[in-house]
């Protein structure tokens, strides 16, 4: 399973990135709004800051709405790094777009899905990522994990090419039952990750550990 953070915050992908298990980072208007970035020369340059703290894929957002509009915005992000992937909301618009940039090698990540019905769509018009957005399924009631294992039994049926990225995650428990289910990337906070990590017998077990060690005299 690859791991991003979901996040613009340039301290947090640095401390995720010193981790060491760090794959790649997805970014969205919202992301990018939170740390204050304004202005596209200002925003363009902050994506080239991420690319150059992770080794991996790193996802930036169009805004526009439009067929001609997502194209041409996607074909500037596409060309400032080569490790820049399109993010293209699931509209009309946005399924054409992501099959013009897949016959041209352009790599996309189908944003905003919601459905399985959605996701078959971003994977017919060829899309490199679709991105269920977990969280937000749960937080009105709807079982998000139901959604990552439908996309994953419907792409296995024919062989999708398309990586299944978890998204919108908001706990570490997300995280490991979409690794149960067979998501091939996870995207969420920090506190995500850091939250693999911890477990009190681990603590208890460590100290014990170092007082015994304190007998050693070294
Ligand atoms: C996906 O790429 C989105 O940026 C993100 O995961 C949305 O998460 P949220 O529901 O926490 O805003």
């Amino acid at each position: 399973m690859k791991f991003f953070i979901d996040t613009a915050n340039l301290d947090q992908i640095k401390e995720a990135q010193d981790l060491g298990v760090l794959d790649g980072v997805t970014t969205n208007p919202s992301l990018m709004a939170k740390e204050g970035i304004t202005g596209k020369d200002n925003i363009l340059q902050h994506y080239l800051d991420i690319c150059e703290i992770v080794d991996g894929d790193v996802s930036a957002e169009v805004v526009a709405t439009d067929f001609d509009g997502i194209v041409r915005e996607g074909e500037e992000l596409a060309k400032l790094h080569k490790q820049i992937i399109v993010k293209v909301p699931m509209i009309k618009e946005g399924v054409k777009a992501i099959k013009y940039f897949s016959d041209k090698g352009i790599k996309t990540n189908c944003t905003l899905v919601f459905s399985a019905g959605q996701a078959l769509l971003a994977a017919k018009a060829g899309a490199t990522y679709v991105s269920p957005f977990l969280g937000r399924l749960d937080d009105i009631s709807t079982d998000g994990l139901q959604l990552i294992e439908d996309i994953r039994l419907i792409y296995d049926n024919y062989g999708f090419e398309t990586e299944i990225l978890a998204a919108s995650i908001r706990h570490s428990m997300h995280v490991i039952n979409c690794a149960k289910l067979g998501a091939d990337v996870m995207t969420g906070p920090l506190s995500s990750i850091d939250g693999l990590l911890k477990h009190p017998l681990t603590d208890s077990g460590l100290a014990k550990f170092l007082e015994d060690a304190k007998s050693f005299n070294v």
